[in-house]
């Protein structure tokens, strides 16, 4: 069962709670804290575009890739809206391809590198970002704590009910596999007021810091910082979100 297919539509009505300005001033401000020169940013797992459309409102040259069509879809008709041309790839990121090198700036955001559930699949894009970054350039990502996906979403359900759409969430922690299934089943109301059921399971793997730090060095990447929740402080046992930045 494919992620992001019919979910794409919905995507950005069930994240409106999400503060995506916070969160590009907050990437703006770790590239002015590392004293990074970025004008050229790739984005991947980018999305419905909730970071791509207004970095490149404010200027950079910015390519964004992911794997779901829907989703490119979205952020292709939001970006029509708005009138701002966007570049984007339909790519599974665990087999990165792209031809531009010397980068400035890779960046990820949300969640994106929790989808990628085998270690050497997440090696192999961290060598492949390593590869693209100029000398210099400056890797930033973000993924759900292990404890967060653990312990927060772990085995728990949750449910929604709003006025067009509702939803049922139900999640199975694997703590041998560390992996997180999550069935959800969505019923979204038509244009007759009937509503229609889908349903997708994602799956995403909970890492540890030290996992991705481990395999940020294997990959190449010195200097590895890690920050938590929108902070600059080192991540806590009970941080829900790990901001890391390092350097080619
Ligand atoms: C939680 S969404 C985040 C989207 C966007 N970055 C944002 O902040 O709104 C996760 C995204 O990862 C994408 N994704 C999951 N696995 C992927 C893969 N293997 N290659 C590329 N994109 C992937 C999904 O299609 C989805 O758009």
């Amino acid at each position: 069962m494919e992620q992001y297919r019919d979910f794409a539509f919905i995507y950005d009505e069930l994240m409106n709670d999400v503060d995506y300005d916070k969160w590009v001033d907050y990437v703006e401000e770790i590239i002015k804290k590392e004293g990074a020169q970025v004008q050229n940013i790739l984005e991947l797992a980018c999305g419905t575009g909730n970071m791509t459309i207004p970095l490149t409102k404010k200027g950079y040259d910015i390519a964004g890739i992911d794997i779901s069509r829907e989703m490119l879809e979205v952020a292709l008709e939001k970006a029509e809206k708005e009138g701002v041309e966007l570049v984007l790839l339909q790519q599974d990121i665990a087999e990165l391809d792209f031809d531009v090198e010397n980068l400035d700036c890779v960046l990820c955001a949300c969640d994106g590198f929790n989808y990628i559930t085998y270690d050497d699949d997440l090696e192999n894009v961290f060598t492949k970002v390593h590869e693209l970054l100029k000398p210099g350039g400056i890797f930033i990502f973000d993924i759900s704590s292990y404890y967060k996906l653990s312990e927060i979403l772990g085995n728990n359900i949750y449910g929604e009910n709003r006025e067009d759409v509702a939803y049922m969430w139900r999640n199975c922690f694997d703590p041998e596999e560390n992996l997180v299934e999550m069935e959800l089943a969505f019923f979204v109301k038509d244009e007759d007021g009937k509503f229609d059921r889908f349903e997708e399971i994602h799956q995403q793997r909970a890492y540890t810091e030290e996992e991705i730090i481990d395999i940020l060095s294997d990959s190449g990447f010195e200097d590895i910082k890690v920050y938590s929740d929108f902070e600059f402080e080192s991540p806590k046992e009970d941080s829900e979100r790990l901001f890391f930045v390092c350097r080619k």
